[in-house]
């Protein structure tokens, strides 16, 4: 990721791009194009006719503007001065311009984004997963160094351009590649490097486990008690019953002990932030946004991970979901972290139908797990609107791209938007633009969240 290029676009030399964001209908602004182009040749002092309005976009009003010289570096400038050119502010309030960007310099806000002018109603996140990390007997581990110095150096001007003050980094499984203590060794440098690049240090690290970081001579030294669970978990209340120890046998924390490593390594990691409420396999924890409350519960998808047969026979279970729901529910959002994509068919039936009908307690789901080449906001299941984000893999082992999403949910206005940053073999990062001009994909919360953030129905 270099210095944002300045160069203006082919055939337009005398031209620069902006981007200007604008909290208006589309609708809206389809009716006041003229008007706008009128304020905005006043406020630039240089003819309407040369304002060209390239493309607009609908969600929340993205307009791409090519204008003549200098124009749109004035522009830069000018918004900087809204507090102190009623002219400007003028323009800001009458258009309510919520952000502006200039030519292919899209990591490089020209004004203040909406948390830099009130940061306790953003809530924003790093999202990372699945690393695998390898120690160095491993074939891949070389370049796992280098994958992830770029992604070290990458991280604060992407951080920069689009949230400045993350709260949290979500790390969704997949830590180490065979569970061994000997790759969380390395899992902790890294985050401890992590921890001292990330500008807000209170910033929250939260791990969830992955089938990855299952030891699995751990999960073969008690054949017995997997037989059992593969014959006689059918049911939740077989779950219940196990969670519980009904039995009386033990057999529970002998199943979890295949997670040993993992649950040694977020213990004793100094990174690592520790939970609020940790149920040893799982956990919710709380921050506080005043007057926001937003709770995440870190599920744990992986604990019934065995071999490379899992698919089907996952479970995530009812004590999981019921508790993180009964610790959350007077949370005004709920964002829930696991790793294997949820009520998919990774999960024993009877789980996947739960699932289903559970999780749409919460507003956001993050997860890992596929190594996605694109990560995207993906629809939830069926009558779930909120969004449930994918990918995110830094792992070197294969030859799709890498990549890490940011996100920033805005608790004022109910909105979540994400970024999604690739990387090649060249090492190149690359913000996804696929979909959206300026990389941004603007995501509107549903009604029950918009309620529950205290906002009516729009
Ligand atoms: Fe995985």
């Amino acid at each position: 990721m270099g210095e944002p290029d300045t160069t203006s676009m082919d055939g337009e030399e005398s031209r620069t791009e902006a981007v200007v964001v604008l909290d208006i209908h589309p609708d809206e602004f389809g009716c006041r194009q003229l008007e706008f182009v009128s304020a905005l040749s006043n406020l630039l002092e240089i003819d309407a006719s040369d304002v060209l309005i390239t493309d607009y976009q609908a969600g929340c009003t993205i307009v791409f503007l090519l204008l003549p010289g200098d124009a749109a570096e004035n522009l830069r400038l000018a918004l900087n001065r809204q507090l102190e050119d009623p002219a400007v502010g003028g323009f800001v309030n009458e258009f309510r311009v919520r952000n502006a960007w200039t030519a292919n310099a899209r990591l490089r806000p020209v004004m203040p984004v909406t948390q830099d002018k009130n940061n306790s109603r953003i809530f924003s996140w790093v999202h990372i997963s699945d690393i695998h990390f390898q120690n160095p007997d491993g074939k891949h581990y070389a370049a796992q160094g280098a994958i992830l110095k770029s992604f070290l150096d990458a991280l604060p001007p992407a951080l920069k351009s689009f949230s400045k003050n993350p709260d949290a980094v979500f790390f969704t499984g997949d830590v180490a590649h065979s569970g061994d203590p000997s790759e969380y060794d390395l899992a902790e440098e890294f985050l401890a490097r992590l921890k001292e690049i990330l500008p807000n240090q209170d910033c929250q690290i939260l791990i969830v486990p992955g089938n990855h970081d299952v030891h699995r001579p751990d999960a073969d030294r008690y054949p017995d008690d997997e037989k059992f669970a593969q014959a006689n978990l059918k049911t939740q209340l077989n779950v219940v019953e196990l969670e519980a120890n009904a039995d009386r046998a033990g057999r529970f924390s002998r199943l979890l002990s295949r997670l040993d490593n993992y649950r040694n390594f977020v213990k004793n990691c100094t990174a690592v932030s520790k939970p609020e409420i940790n149920h040893e396999w799982f956990f919710t924890h709380r921050l506080e946004k005043n007057p926001f409350s937003i709770g995440i519960a870190g599920l744990n998808s992986a604990w019934r991970a065995s071999s490379d047969k899992d698919r089907g026979r996952l479970i995530i279970g009812l004590p999981q979901i019921e508790k993180a729901e009964d610790n959350l529910n007077s949370c005004n959002i709920r964002v829930l972290l696991a790793h294997h994509p949820l009520a998919s068919d990774w999960f024993c039936p009877f789980d996947e139908d739960y699932q289903e009908k559970k999780l749409k307690f919460f507003d956001v789901v993050v997860r890992g797990h596929e190594h996605r080449g694109r990560s995207k906001l993906v629809a939830g299941p069926k009558g779930k609107p909120n969004p449930w984000i994918s990918g995110a893999a830094l792992y070197s082992r294969e030859e799709r791209p890498r990549g890490f999403n940011i996100c920033r949910l805005n608790l004022d206005k109910g909105w979540l938007e994400a970024v999604f940053w690739y990387h090649d073999d060249d090492f190149n990062w690359t913000l996804d633009t696929s979909e959206r001009r300026n990389g941004i994909y603007h995501y509107t919360l549903s009604t029950e969240t918009q309620r529950r953030l205290g906002r009516k129905r729009r």
